[in-house]
This record gives structure tokens, sequence and C-alpha cells, in this order.
């Protein structure tokens, strides 16, 4: 799998096809997500029918209604919730996506219709849409490299790499109010500015610009 590649390819997507995935696509996402699961104290769920999960206004009016299935962002309820579930929910859409599949990230849905399980001391952070894109969505308007970094040291191929796949990470409204730190020692900071579900951003953006430096130094 090839995430370099779909990190390029992937644009949130709001309008479906009524079709449903294959067996074979979801039993794979959830081997990924009971792996997501585990190594992030997670309680992701593929909810192979959406529902009425997207019938909120803004959701039909986004074409997020026609979304087929939902993965419930779910997980023990800390301060890390909301970064977890980004980091590790990241890397399943950038795996839907490498199956074929189209997602979009939605902190706007309907909370009492959607079929999750939610345990004691657990909280539904957000939900991802996905299904079969009725087209490929669109590039997102993007901060420059410098407006979201801050250099005190070196830099090198893998830093670089790694900024310019965080800046193509989806975030909420697409804020992109991160600022990812080069310090003196080499060592890589990530720091959230705030604003709108900023945290799950984060997670986010972390997870891009992984793959990105991993890309370089592999
Ligand atoms: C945490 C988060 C919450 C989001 N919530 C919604 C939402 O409620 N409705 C929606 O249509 N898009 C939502 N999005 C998608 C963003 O609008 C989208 O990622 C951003 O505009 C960048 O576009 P791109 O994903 O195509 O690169 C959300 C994205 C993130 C990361």
């Amino acid at each position: 799998m090839n995430e370099i590649e779909a990190i390029r390819q992937r644009h949130s997507v709001r309008n479906y096809l009524d079709k449903k995935i294959e067996k074979e696509k979801v039993d794979r996402l959830n081997v990924l997500i009971d792996e997501c699961n585990k190594a992030g104290n997670l309680h992701f769920q593929f909810i192979e029918d959406a529902g009425k999960t997207f019938n909120k206004l803004l959701n039909r009016v986004m074409g997020l209604g026609t979304a087929p299935s939902v993965i419930a962002c779910v997980g023990k309820d800390d301060e890390t919730l909301d970064e977890r579930v980004g980091y590790f929910g990241e890397k399943i859409v950038l795996a839907a996506q490498n199956l074929g599949l189209n997602t979009c990230w939605a902190g706007t849905f309907n909370r009492k219709n959607i079929a999750a399980k939610i345990n004691d001391g657990e909280r539904l952070a957000i939900v991802i849409a996905i299904g079969y894109g009725q087209n490929p969505g669109k590039e997102h308007k993007s901060k420059k490299f410098e407006e979201v970094t801050v250099i005190n040291g070196d830099r090198t191929d893998a830093f670089d790499k790694g900024v310019e796949m965080a800046l193509l990470a989806p975030t909420a409204i697409n804020q992109q109010k991160f600022e990812i730190v080069l310090n003196a020692d080499g060592t890589v900071t990530f720091t959230d500015k705030g604003g709108t579900l900023s945290r799950i951003d984060l997670g986010i953006v972390k997870y891009h610009y992984e793959v990105g430096s991993r890309s370089v130094t592999e």
C-alpha cells in the first residue's frame, strides 16, 4: 500500500453513489480497524448502514446524507482521545482510499441516529463517512510551508517531505491551524493553534507527517 499516493489522491467526498461496499473490502477495513483499536486503545466501529446519521440540515445541504456507510470514532475518553482518533482514523482513511473508496471526516452528524456502541468511559469523538464517491473530490486551498513551520534546526529532506504531506491533510473547515516546529536538536514538535476539533486535526497531521518523512528515510 502506497500511502503517499493515497495522500495525493484523497480529498473529502460528500456525494456518494448508491452502492454498498463489497464484503471483501469491508473485511479488510475491519482487520485494520481492529489493529488500530488495539494500538490506540480505541473502539472504532464500521457501520455498514449509515442510516440517518447524516440527516442534519447541514449534512443534506453538503450532500453527506448520501454516504452509505460510516465509521464511528469511539474511544476511551481522556485528554488524548481526539489526537488518537485523528491519527488512527487517518490511517484508515488512507487505506480506504487505496481500496478505491472515498471518505469525509464529519464533526457534524446526528448523534441520536448513529448505531454506535459507546461503553461507559468512552466517547464518540467524530465520524467518517465512507463509500464510493460520485466524484474524486478536489484539492483544498492550502497554507504555504512557511506559514505552518518554525525552523530552529537544519532542514532535511525527511522534514520537508513530512511538511509537504501534512499540508495535504484534511482539517476541520480546512483551518490548518497547526504548527510544525523543527527544533535545534533535530526533533520535531507539533503545536495545535486552537480551533474547532483541532486536536483531531493534529492527530491527522502527525500521521501525514510521519508517512512523508518515513518515505524519505526508508
Ligand atoms: C476534524 C474534521 C471535521 C470535519 N467535519 C466536517 C463536517 O462536519 N462536514 C463536512 O462536510 N466536512 C467536514 N470535514 C472535512 C473538511 O472540510 C475538509 O477536510 C477540508 O475542507 C479539507 O479538504 P480535503 O479533505 O478535501 O483536503 C472535516 C474534517 C476534519 C479533519
